[in-house]
């Protein structure tokens, strides 16, 4: 996902090559994860597509099958991971993972903690965000998942940037051996407010702690917790709109354009005055409307700050 090379560098322009994970693109909502491997083809709606034909390609190729369908073989950031990966269970998405990134501090060379792992859809991208030289140590009770886990991260390449324990976090707490040395600690646990005292003994003094949960009721519980030793508490809902780009025949005609994508009415006469040869055309044109099916709530995100004790 990332090449850390040994001297600790990442590389970021890459060919595809034998044993590649590539992630295939049909279409923003139909991708999947694939090793690449000299002799095989992959067959679906457009055809047979041989492997052999992908490698020595750029990321981000077009390529053709023996149909003339095409695909997209694209780099598989955390991004696309977090689409492609198995819901082994509930995971975080890109619009919660930004902020829990940018709120978090984290940065290249952090050591951050983290509870549950789950389907690891956060940890990848803790782990690019940590990389070359931070290191994630993400646990989980659940020995299958946290086995599932570790595949995924040898399969990503992100092996060598995070470590997977087995063990229960809410009842025996992070390891004495990480005390004082996190810059940043995240729950995704049912009971957060048990795992929070744990948690603020390996934090760095000023180190950022967030915690995501479902329910309102958990959240309460973990900031009454917080505030013995945390500070600026704050929490966050984050409600993402998105929109489905396409194209399409735009009316000039028509009073209203007949969709979201067009300017509004003011500017829309002023910049066809003039121009009246193209009235009551139809043209090609690119489209913008909400997605019908947007994610409405996922979870709270709580954060604190660990209070400096002088
Ligand atoms: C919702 S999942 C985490 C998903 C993850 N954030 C992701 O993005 O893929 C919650 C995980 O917490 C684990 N868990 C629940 N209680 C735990 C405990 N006491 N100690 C450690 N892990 C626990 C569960 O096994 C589960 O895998």
């Amino acid at each position: 996902m990332l090449p850390v090379d040994p001297n600790k560098k990442l590389s970021f322009t890459r060919s595809i090559c034998d044993g590649d994970l590539v992630i295939v693109y049909e279409r923003h909502d139909n991708m999947k994860a694939l090793k690449v491997c000299k002799d095989s083809v992959l067959q679906n709606r457009f055809g047979v597509f041989k492997h052999s034909d992908w490698i020595g390609k750029p990321f981000g190729t077009k390529v053709f099958s023996n149909k003339g369908g095409f695909i997209y073989l694209l780099a598989p950031t955390p991004e696309l991971w977090t689409l492609v990966l198995s819901h082994r269970t509930q995971i975080l998405y890109i619009a919660d993972i930004s902020l829990v990134i940018m709120y978090l501090e984290i940065v290249p060379g952090c050591l951050v903690l983290e509870s549950g792992t789950g389907s690891g859809s956060l940890t990848t991208s803790l782990a690019r965000a940590i990389a070359p030289t931070g290191h994630v140590y993400t646990f989980d009770f659940h020995e299958q998942r946290a086995a599932s886990a570790r595949e995924d991260f040898e399969k990503t390449g992100l092996s060598s940037l995070v470590t997977v324990g087995v063990r229960d976090i809410q009842g025996q707490g992070f390891p004495d051996e990480l005390s004082g040395f996190a810059d940043s600690v995240f729950l995704d646990l049912p009971q957060p407010w048990l795992a929070i005292p744990s948690a603020g003994k390996t934090l760095k003094p000023d180190g950022v702690l967030c915690s995501f949960s479902p329910c309102i009721e958990q959240v309460q519980r973990a900031c009454d917790t917080l505030r013995s030793n945390f500070t600026d508490i704050r929490i966050f809902e984050v409600l993402l709109r998105t929109y489905e780009v396409r194209e399409g025949k735009r009316d000039c005609g028509q009073a209203d354009g007949g969709n979201l994508g067009s300017l509004p009415r003011k500017r829309r006469q002023r910049s066809s005055e003039g121009n009246s040869a193209h009235d009551n055309l139809s043209y090609p044109s690119v489209m913008a409307r909400p997605c019908s099916e947007a994610k409405g709530h996922t979870g709270y995100l709580t954060f604190a700050r660990l209070k400096c004790l002088s």
